[in-house]
């Protein structure tokens, strides 16, 4: 069968915050840039970060890029690569004023710089107390970033293509990528982008969950092609609830609520975070306060009339704060709590929200996988930045705000990684494997031709459920075992699900099913490395391991400081070690999390 095939210099898959970055690196070099999207650009899930995006400017209190390493580094527990955390939290005051450069339109102090908050695990003097370091445009900074990188990648000519769904990698015998399939959603018609340089910039994947704070669109697109492709995926069973979704609805209620003065409350007013974090309170990590808020359900101390949320209350501060710093929030409370949070508490609960694992990169946004000659050997030709990649700077947990930046970091070194490839090596394209080719049209072959098949819609329910119940906030050894078979059954189903609706104009039932075979994935390589991992570290706690002096909070770091490393061939794992030593600063040595 004969197929379009369009050439650029360099391919991006995803139109977020990092497709976005690395666009503009690329085409304000120059190079004719592909953006493929399946929604409008300003439209991808990095709207919907609320907060703000972190680096240490400053701007109201003493800040420091080392600081804010440190507080990454213990994040992570200890999990975060040191020289990419380094690498990351040195490069956010140049990012961030870049992004104020390309117009965005951050939230003011007084004296005219950009507003900044508290956040989550961000404190000052390497732990000290909550520091401001979040930049905000009110609660919706994730909104407008994408509205000041849209308009920029406009003025430097990226070309995007707009409702279009990658399908596959294009890799050769060498293993060098050399593109990706595509499908464009409006006609149906498949289309190979030949590119030099491949990025993905595909966002998450928290669609895997029955409650999570994930747009549709996030179904992890990426690590699916990429793990279809023989890439390993990185560190996958950390995922991250973040405390506060509204109940019910899941929809997030930015961490910006607290940094603002927001405290949780249980069924008997208390404020409970005293108990679980004695200095940092409300603002401590994430996976510190979804734990204390599950804990608060299940001993019976959850409000309402079944007990299961607790509530966010910010009903003590000036309503004009309110207005001015949280009107999203306000409104979110409105429409989906029914609650006015100006006068009443707003209820909420944790909700799956963050995957901290991905396709593996180092801190320049290559795609790198072990080799003969090292762990991290570079696969040329590919890049990742963003959610769906690991750099690693988040480890087993991330800090809030600290997403935004890696998206803006990375998804730059990302762009500069090609811009300086494409540079030293301007030859032409390479020739195109039609073997690979085949691979993505016969997944969509199998789709229209299969019979008796399970049905899309059943199947990634019993996904949803199944991770929800055996992958969730806390983890139990016999419910990870029961999840392991249960997802691989449920892989099962993926392979022969089937649907009605054969025709090629705008089938969405098409791309849910083929959505649904990036998920699986995604959800197989969590759960067999969640049941893998028998410690507990950051957002990892599983209820067999020990919380001892050796093993602080069930960290067990002589036999688990490492990465994982799963790959689809054969639903095996590998790992390796974790870089401790930072670029130029001493190494953030181990010691027990507490806040
Ligand atoms: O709470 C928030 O605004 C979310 C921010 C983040 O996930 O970094």
């Amino acid at each position: 069968m004969s197929i379009t095939v369009r050439k650029f210099d360099a391919v991006i898959v995803g139109a977020g915050g990092a497709g976005l970055r690395a666009a503009i690196q690329l085409s304000e070099s120059g190079y004719k840039t592909a953006v493929i999207t399946k929604v409008f650009p300003t439209r991808s899930h990095t709207v919907a970060a609320q907060g703000g995006v972190a680096a240490s400017l400053g701007n109201s209190e003493e800040d420091h890029w080392h600081w804010h390493m440190y507080d990454t580094v213990k994040g992570s527990d200890w999990l975060g690569d040191q020289d990419a955390i380094e690498f990351m939290c040195k490069k956010a005051n140049e990012c961030v004023i870049e992004l104020e450069h390309y117009g965005m339109p951050f939230d003011r102090t007084d004296a005219g710089k950009i507003y900044q908050r508290p956040f989550g695990g961000h404190m000052s003097n390497f732990g000290e107390k909550p520091v401001a370091r979040s930049c905000a445009a009110a609660d919706r900074t994730g909104h407008a970033m994408l509205h000041a990188m849209y308009q920029r990648n406009i003025k430097a000519s990226t070309q995007f293509f707009v409702e279009w769904m990658a399908l596959d990698l294009v890799r050769d015998d060498e293993g060098e990528v050399l593109g990706v399939t595509a499908m464009d959603m409006e006609t149906g018609e498949i289309v190979v982008f030949h590119a030099k340089a491949t990025i993905f910039a595909t966002g998450g994947a928290g669609r895997i969950c029955y409650s999570s704070t994930n747009a549709f669109i996030n179904t992890g697109d990426g690590l699916g092609m990429a793990a279809r492709a023989g890439i390993p995926l990185e560190d996958m069973e950390f995922w991250q609830f973040h405390p506060t979704g509204v109940a019910g609805a899941g929809v997030l209620n930015t961490e910006g609520v607290r940094g603002e003065g927001g405290i949780l409350r249980n069924s008997q007013g208390e404020r409970f975070m005293e108990r679980y974090a004695p200095n940092a309170k409300d603002l401590a990590s994430r996976d510190v306060v979804s734990r204390a808020i599950t804990t608060e359900i299940n001993e019976g101390r959850g409000c309402g009339p079944n007990k299961d949320f607790v509530l966010l209350d910010i009903s003590h501060l000036d309503p004009a704060t309110i207005m001015k710093r949280l009107p999203g929030i306000r409104e979110i409370a409105i429409q989906f709590a029914g609650v006015d949070c100006i006068r009443e508490p707003i209820p909420v609960v944790p909700t799956a929200h963050y995957q901290m694992g991905g396709i593996p990169t180092n801190y320049n946004g290559q795609v790198v996988v072990p080799g003969k000659r090292s762990q991290n050997e570079i696969v040329p030709g590919f890049y990742a930045a963003g959610e769906c990649a690991c750099a690693s700077v988040h480890g087993a947990n991330r800090l809030g705000t600290n997403s935004l930046l890696d998206l803006l970091v990375f998804g730059k070194s990302a762009g500069e990684s090609a811009v300086e490839q494409l540079k030293q090596s301007p030859k032409a394209h390479k020739e195109l494997p039609p073997g690979e080719i085949d691979r993505a049209l016969a997944r969509v072959d199998r789709l229209n031709s299969q019979k008796d098949g399970a049905s899309v819609h059943e199947t990634q329910l019993e996904m949803r459920r199944t991770m929800q119940k055996h992958a969730g906030v806390f983890r139990f050894a016999d419910l990870l075992k029961q999840g392991v078979a249960k997802i691989l059954d449920v892989q099962k189903d993926v392979q022969r699900t089937e649907i009605r609706d054969k025709s090629k104009v705008f089938n969405t039932a098409r791309i849910e099913a083929l959505e649904l075979e990036n998920l699986i994935e995604v959800a197989v390589a969590t759960m067999v490395s969640a049941e893998a991992r028998k410690e507990s570290r950051g957002a990892h706690v599983r209820d067999d391991a020990p919380d001892t002096e050796e093993f602080p909070n069930g960290r067990d770091d002589r036999n688990w400081l490492k990465h994982s490393l799963w790959y689809k061939d054969g639903n095996r794992l590998d790992y390796k070690s974790v870089k401790l030593t930072p670029l130029t600063v001493e190494t953030i040595a181990l010691k027990k999390r507490a806040y």
